[in-house]
């Protein structure tokens, strides 16, 4: 077992580990691309309906319901087609090409929510209710046929319920996805750093699914309280190769005591037969460890611990300065662009080529102040106005009107503060070396206080902050790619040079996830 803490300094990226011939990657024990099972039936997912809510307001949907305050009653039902769209537009196949290393057989795919290396290891569930074309039962998504596996028969909510414990809102949804990560497909590349990025990971993936939920005007919100084995042995999966990170429940009124099978079913063991990957070292058992050490071992539980994350408030972040400030003044709803979010998902990727060019600084704003809202989730109980263990810190070296410098971001301000200066150089030098930071000219870090994160949410807290950071991380690429001339991708960073850079403002702060934009050249 690894208390969260000791996981972060154990897996934090120092400039003495590259280069490190010991990660070259070894072809032969790859990962299979997905989960597929030899003995389960399959049922096939029916078209989907495009998300055409302009993509810009649907990732700054703070509201778990997006209907709360409006005049509006009239939604989406929610049936096969709304399964197969939360589906294809959280975790489908995009496009796929030639892989380009020869020793590889199958084709790259790319997929609607972005991963780590293109591994795509968070694997989506679905438990639902009886539903116009999909019977109540639980499956796994299989990205690849497009089509649900079926898992198990018969209404399972209750189950989930009581994993997830009262005052989930699990019990109301007629649909809940439950997110997973199959270790192995991700630490081949990355080891004992795969929790980290099962968080981040499963957040991009969150924030295509809760965008895609909210642009249908269904109610979606994240839960992160319940009792992961109980979720572990509904899925069959077994925790030490794949474990849940996440439930989101999409949809109300469908209440578990409603339904004509009021109680659910006994969850007798499962243990389907997947195709196995080749043979492989299985000493890379940190991620579980510490993904043990934080779980919930019932719904009374799941619910106390929620009440203790939502009774601490904003943890993690530090109090603005009285730096300078330089206003962003983001478009506001009426004048934003409209680029519907299937669009948006469509032509997401992750850019390798920038443009020399300065970044407008209204864009720069419109997209922080849209990706940095608050993610709706269990952890806030509906009021997710702003984000809860996160701080935003920009580094420009290229943006009009905004002087090359480092700034921590006050979205209640719509401003960034002056911290420092800060070169392209620096932005590369951070970020690994990888020269696409200093080219995009915009590097957008989120950071947290990890002790501070555990002292009040304990070890399930570190979770979430990775997990809240992942989903911005997720809301970044969409709004970068709902303006046409911008690109953006995910990068990594030297941990401890980060914090020493945007010190002494963020000296108890490390960083959780970077993001980069600018002008896309490609
Ligand atoms: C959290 C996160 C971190 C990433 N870090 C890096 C990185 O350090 N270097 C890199 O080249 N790509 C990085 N990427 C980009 C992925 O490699 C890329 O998303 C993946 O290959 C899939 O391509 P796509 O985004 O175009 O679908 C990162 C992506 C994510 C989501």
């Amino acid at each position: 077992m690894v208390r969260a803490p000791e996981y972060h300094e154990r897996t934090k990226h120092a400039t003495s580990d590259f280069p490190n011939p010991d990660l070259e990657l070894d072809f032969e024990t790859m990962p299979r691309p997905f989960k597929s099972f030899r003995d389960r039936p399959g049922e096939s997912l029916p078209g989907v309906r495009a998300p055409v809510l302009p993509a810009l307001s649907v990732v700054a949907e703070t509201d778990a319901d997006p209907l709360d305050g409006t005049d509006q009653t009239v939604r989406d039902p929610v049936d096969a087609v709304t399964v197969a769209s939360l589906c294809y537009y959280a975790a489908g196949i995009k496009a796929e090409s030639a892989h380009p290393a020869d020793e590889v057989a199958h084709p790259m795919y790319y997929r609607t929510a972005s991963c780590t290396g293109n591994l795509h290891h968070a694997d989506a569930y679905v438990v639902c209710a009886d539903l116009d074309g999909l019977d109540a039962g639980v499956y796994h998504f299989d990205p690849k046929t497009f089509s649900l596996d079926v898992l198990r028969e018969g209404d399972y909510r209750g189950a989930l319920a009581d994993a997830a414990g009262p005052g989930a809102g699990v019990g109301d949804a007629p649909v809940t996805v439950a997110v997973t990560s199959e270790w192995w497909r991700n630490a081949w590349k990355y080891r004992e750093r795969t929790y980290r990025h099962a968080f981040w990971d499963s957040g991009t993936v969150l924030a295509n699914l809760l965008g895609t939920a909210h642009a249908f005007d269904l109610p979606a919100s994240v839960v992160t309280g319940f009792d992961d084995r109980s979720v572990a042995d509904l899925l069959g999966v077994a925790p030490e190769t794949e474990a849940p990170l996440e439930l989101v429940s999409v949809g109300r009124g469908a209440s578990v005591g409603d339904s004509s099978a009021s109680e659910s079913p006994a969850v007798d063991p499962v243990e389907p037969e997947t195709v196995s990957h080749p043979d492989h070292d299985r000493s890379h058992d940190l991620p579980h460890e510490a993904w043990a050490e934080s779980t919930l071992s019932d719904g009374e539980s799941a619910t106390a611990w929620r009440d203790r994350v939502r009774e601490a408030g904003p943890v993690g972040s530090v109090s603005p300065g009285d730096g300078e400030r330089v206003p962003l003044d983001p478009v506001d709803y009426e004048t934003e662009v409209a680029r519907p979010l299937w669009n948006a998902i469509r032509r997401r990727r992750s850019c390798r080529e920038f443009a020399d060019e300065p970044l407008s600084r209204r864009k720069l704003g419109t997209v922080l102040d849209r990706a940095t809202r608050g993610v709706p989730g269990d952890w806030n109980a509906g009021d997710a106005s702003s984000l809860r263990f996160n701080d935003v810190y920009v580094l420009a070296t290229d943006v009009e009107d905004v002087p090359d410098g480092s700034y921590q971001f006050h979205p209640d301000e719509g401003a960034l503060e002056r911290l420092g200066d800060a070169t392209s150089r620096d932005q590369t030098r951070l970020a690994l070396g990888q020269e696409w930071a200093g080219d995009a000219h915009v590097n957008v870090y989120c950071m947290t206080d990890v002790d501070a994160v555990v002292e009040k949410a304990g070890d399930r807290g570190y979770r979430l902050a990775q997990l809240e950071a992942g989903v911005v991380l997720g809301r970044f690429y969409l709004a970068t790619y709902a303006h046409r001339p911008l690109g953006g991708t995910g990068l990594t960073f030297f941990d401890d040079e980060v914090t020493e850079f945007l010190s002494p403002r963020a000296e108890s702060q490390t960083s959780t996830t970077l993001f980069v934009l600018g002008v896309a050249g490609d």
